[in-house]
């Protein structure tokens, strides 16, 4: 019997628990706290800190199915789906691991009786490869297994340095790595390739099914490699590869779960021939997208986010290739379920938003990818004989203007037997960079004219300061003095002012000494604070002394704003869901604006929600605590940080309530929560794919807010002659005497109509037996139609009638023919004759018949056919 992908994976972690190994869950395919990899790309992933010595955990052995993405970074296989049997985005890892418990004999020996004993594959099909320095893995194979000196092979440092090597696995540039040995299998003579380590290795006969690492060394970044605490075992098996030899076919794409989304990818973009290799693409697509956005990733252009747009892209032009021109991605995920729902419960709770993630992103691509395929087949077209490079300029054009990513570009490519000039591509964006950094530098550069002087920023705690003057620029050069009337920017030793950062705007307020500078905003450069204004009376000089006072309103209104800014981020992460990510924010001294990671609209009552839980966390006024502390105790107390930002050493910590909220912030903020009063939401919109801003006021602004939407309603309820208490029933009752005087309107339409069809009567012809009514009419709504086909069959008796009209450029045609005709004409024949003429389609009974149609021009040639066409037949 042949066994399925799901009995195998039941089987291997069976067999695995049976020697006393842990079964545990697939982890997340976005490591944990692990900024070295962007997806999980092997089971081990999960318990690196456990090799490493950093992690303890209740057991040593443990087993799992786990699901890995290989779409970037040092393991890729993108390039090469759908072109081997064998590669793919997504994969399944079956494992076994030992944390300083077993070692080199029983992982062996476990290999080998699940391979032999319990899948009972044949041992004479089997081949092994070991590390050529590891005499001990050689040894073991040898005689204790008793695998002939032929079928095992040494491989060494065969890729240039030191440990590269095919049978030297590590994770990544760094982390946990050791010598491996791996168990292949031979497909048959009659498919190309040869064994591991000859020329023909690459091809596809010889396949590797499981990786057996000795795990045994720390890589650090300087490729130094240190001893692990305990010498551990990490395997791999890809569930894809062994089920298909268990199942007797050669590519992983013939298994039972692929073939399942292969038919169901065939069904959607409505072809029949499933040996298509696009299909391939579709369905090994379809299972990364899916599990990449089950595990919180959204498409965007950068980091996880744009691989997976990138692989989502790549699917879609798939289909598009096959002829598919609507969005039809979203709709595998139904067969996905299926395949895989039982072993991935999660997969399936998210099946609404996984579906419409994807077919948001179908529908946005489907506007360029048209456009970009006509732009890339006439590059191609116009390529002189022979060439074979697609120029990085036109790769770029089509990244930067149709969204085709890069490896998109490439993939056509390679189908037509040509290549892409990568690195010319990676100079136009490094081009466009540059424009986009100058775009961005609205402010002078100052770097050359400041001394890089770090300004001591004591406005945390004093809004009034005593300071010195460290520098002068006036029109970007550096002066000794400023004078009345003239614009320049002052740096001081020390100063209260906030300089612009983090989102938060910076401080207005006074400089005073021999003269009085207004600042009308304060800026960093660095950790320099730039005092940006004009000198309103006096003279002020480097190395005097002055007060700077902060304006106090306009401060704390925005450290209103910036407090309940992190309140509600919280809210969001809370009500929304942790996939919630800050994507910028900008506090002022009249609003907060929150932009965050999500890919829909925020609903009313999750809004209300979250601003209810913000109120509540004010409402309870905790205490509003700094701290200062180094990064790594600051991760440990669980502080949220910005992903992608850069921190010092030393960050502030702030927290409000005890287990409310916990940032790393160099902002100002309120001292309690209370102090913000009332938070009140006013928008909230879309402004990119994915991300999503909200925008709110407090304290009296807030108050404010509500006060005016109050007077809105008085002005609406006297508009409607009532007040606050019962406007909303008297607007109910208008609107429903609106909807009722509406169908009365209606009705009086369809019975004008009606007439008008009776009137129509006069118009009919005699054939034998009865008489011939063909005429276009003018209806409001061709709805009206079939009233006037029933009145007029009632008024002739014995008819046959066809009816158009025109609205808005279609056509509406409905046939009737009177019971007693009926067996020499039919209603739905007529119909199916004249529609095609008009461009429609259309059918129904033979009493009663209706079609659509595009093209009204053709009208009265349709018209004229059916006299004809009835003629004939009475
Ligand atoms: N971690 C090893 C691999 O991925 C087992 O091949």
């Amino acid at each position: 019997m042949i066994m399925k992908s799901s009995e195998l994976r039941q089987s291997f972690l069976e067999y695995f628990a049976g020697q006393q190994h842990q079964v545990v869950d697939s982890s997340s395919l976005i490591p944990g706290n692990d900024p070295t990899l962007l997806f999980t790309n092997a089971g081990m992933v999960q318990f690196k800190d456990v090799f490493l010595g950093q992690e303890q955990r209740p057991y040593t052995r443990a087993t799992t199915s786990q699901r890995c993405v290989r779409a970037g970074g040092k393991h890729n296989d993108l390039e090469n789906v759908g072109y081997t049997a064998r590669h793919h985005t997504f994969f399944e890892m079956l494992g076994n691991f030992s944390f300083g418990d077993y070692f080199k004999e029983e992982a062996i020996g476990y290999a080998w009786e699940f391979l032999t004993g319990i899948l009972k594959l044949p041992k004479e099909k089997l081949l092994v490869t070991v590390y050529a320095e590891d005499d001990e893995a050689y040894d073991l194979w040898a005689n204790k297994i008793g695998i002939p000196a032929d079928r095992i092979i040494r491989i060494g440092d065969n890729k240039g340095a030191r440990y590269a090597s095919d049978n030297f696995w590590q994770m990544g540039d760094t982390g946990p790595c050791g010598p491996c040995t791996e168990v292949f299998y031979d497909h048959g003579e009659h498919i190309w390739g040869g064994p591991p380590g000859s020329p023909e290795e690459d091809g596809d006969r010889f396949i590797e099914i499981w990786n057996v690492v000795f795990m045994q060394f720390n890589r650090s970044a300087d490729g130094s490699m240190a001893p692990l605490p305990k010498p551990s075992v990490d395997t791999g098996m890809g569930l894809e590869r062994i089920a298909a030899i268990l199942q007797g076919v050669h590519s992983n794409y013939e298994i039972d779960l692929f073939q399942n989304l292969i038919q169901a990818a065939a069904k959607a973009v409505g072809t029949d021939d499933l040996s298509a290799q696009s299909l391939r693409v579709i369905a090994d697509h379809i299972r990364s997208c899916s599990f990449m956005i089950t595990d919180g990733i959204v498409p965007s252009n950068e980091g996880r986010g744009y691989v997976l747009r990138r692989i989502i892209r790549r699917a879609i032009r798939h289909g598009h290739k096959l002829g598919q021109k609507e969005a039809f991605f979203n709709q595998l995920i139904g067969a996905l379920c299926l395949e895989m729902g039982e072993a991935y419960p999660e997969l399936v709770k998210l099946k609404g938003r996984i579906q419409s993630i994807l077919l948001k992103e179908e529908e946005q691509f489907a506007k360029t990818l048209e456009q970009g395929m006509r732009i890339l087949d006439e590059a191609i077209g116009s390529m002189e004989d022979g060439a074979k490079t697609i120029a990085g300029d036109v790769v770029f054009k089509l990244y930067d203007t149709y969204g085709f990513p890069a490896d998109l570009t490439n993939d056509v490519a390679r189908e037509r037997g040509l290549e892409i000039d990568e690195s010319g591509f990676e100079l136009a964006m490094e081009k466009q960079r540059k424009r986009a950094r100058s775009a961005s530098q609205f402010t002078m550069d100052m770097s050359n004219v400041i001394d890089a002087s770090e300004t001591e920023f004591t406005g945390y705690s004093n809004l009034v300061d005593d300071c010195i003057i460290e520098s002068i620029l006036v029109n970007g050069v550096k002066v000794d003095k400023v004078e009345e009337g003239e614009s320049a920017i002052i740096v001081l030793k020390q100063t209260p002012f906030y300089g612009e950062s983090g989102g938060q705007v910076g401080d207005k307020g006074w400089l005073r000494g021999n003269g009085a500078f207004s600042v009308t905003n304060t800026t960093k450069q660095g950790k320099t604070h730039l005092h940006h204004g004009v000198l309103r009376e006096g003279m002020m000089a480097v190395g005097e002394t002055l007060t700077a006072a902060v304006d106090t309103s306009q401060r704390s209104a925005t450290s209103l704003n910036h407090s309940a800014t992190h309140l509600l981020h919280e809210a969001l992460r809370r009500i929304v869901g942790d996939h919630v990510h800050q994507k910028g924010s900008l506090c002022d001294s009249e609003r907060l604006r929150f932009d965050f990671s999500h890919f829909e609209g925020v609903t009313a009552v999750e809004l209300e929600q979250v601003e209810d839980m913000v109120n509540e966390q004010i409402r309870l006024n905790h205490e509003v605590l700094t701290e200062v502390m180094d990064i790594e105790s600051a991760k440990e107390k669980g502080a949220m940080a910005l992903f992608g930002e850069k921190y010092d050493s030393d960050v502030r910590v702030l927290t409000m309530g005890a287990d409310y909220s916990i940032e790393l912030c160099g902002g100002t903020h309120v001292k309690r929560t209370g102090d913000i009063g009332l938070l009140k939401i006013v928008s909230e919109s879309g402004i990119a794919a994915g991300v999503r801003r909200i925008e709110a006021v407090t304290g009296k602004a807030a108050f404010d807010s509500v006060r005016s939407t109050e007077l809105t309603l008085q002005k609406i309820a006297s508009l409607v002659k009532g007040n606050s208490d019962n406007v909303l029933e008297k607007i109910t009752s208008l609107s429903e005497q609106t909807r009722a005087l509406q169908k009365e309107v209606d009705q009086l339409k369809s019975k004008i109509a009606a007439q008008a069809g009776a009137d129509m009567a006069s118009q009919a012809i005699e054939i034998v037996g009865g008489k011939l009514l063909v005429s276009q009419v003018e209806v409001n709504d061709p709805k009206d139609l079939r009233d006037m086909l029933d009145q007029l069959k009632s008024k002739l008796e014995s008819a046959v009638i066809l009816l158009a009209s025109v609205n808005d450029g279609k056509v509406s045609l409905i046939a009737g023919v009177t019971k007693d005709l009926t067996n020499k004409v039919k209603a739905g024949d007529l119909i199916k004759m004249v529609a095609p003429i008009v461009d429609g389609r259309g059918g129904g009974r033979p009493d009663m018949a209706q079609a659509g149609g595009n093209n009204p021009d053709k009208l009265s040639e349709a018209l004229e056919a059916a006299v004809a066409w009835v003629s004939e037949r009475v």
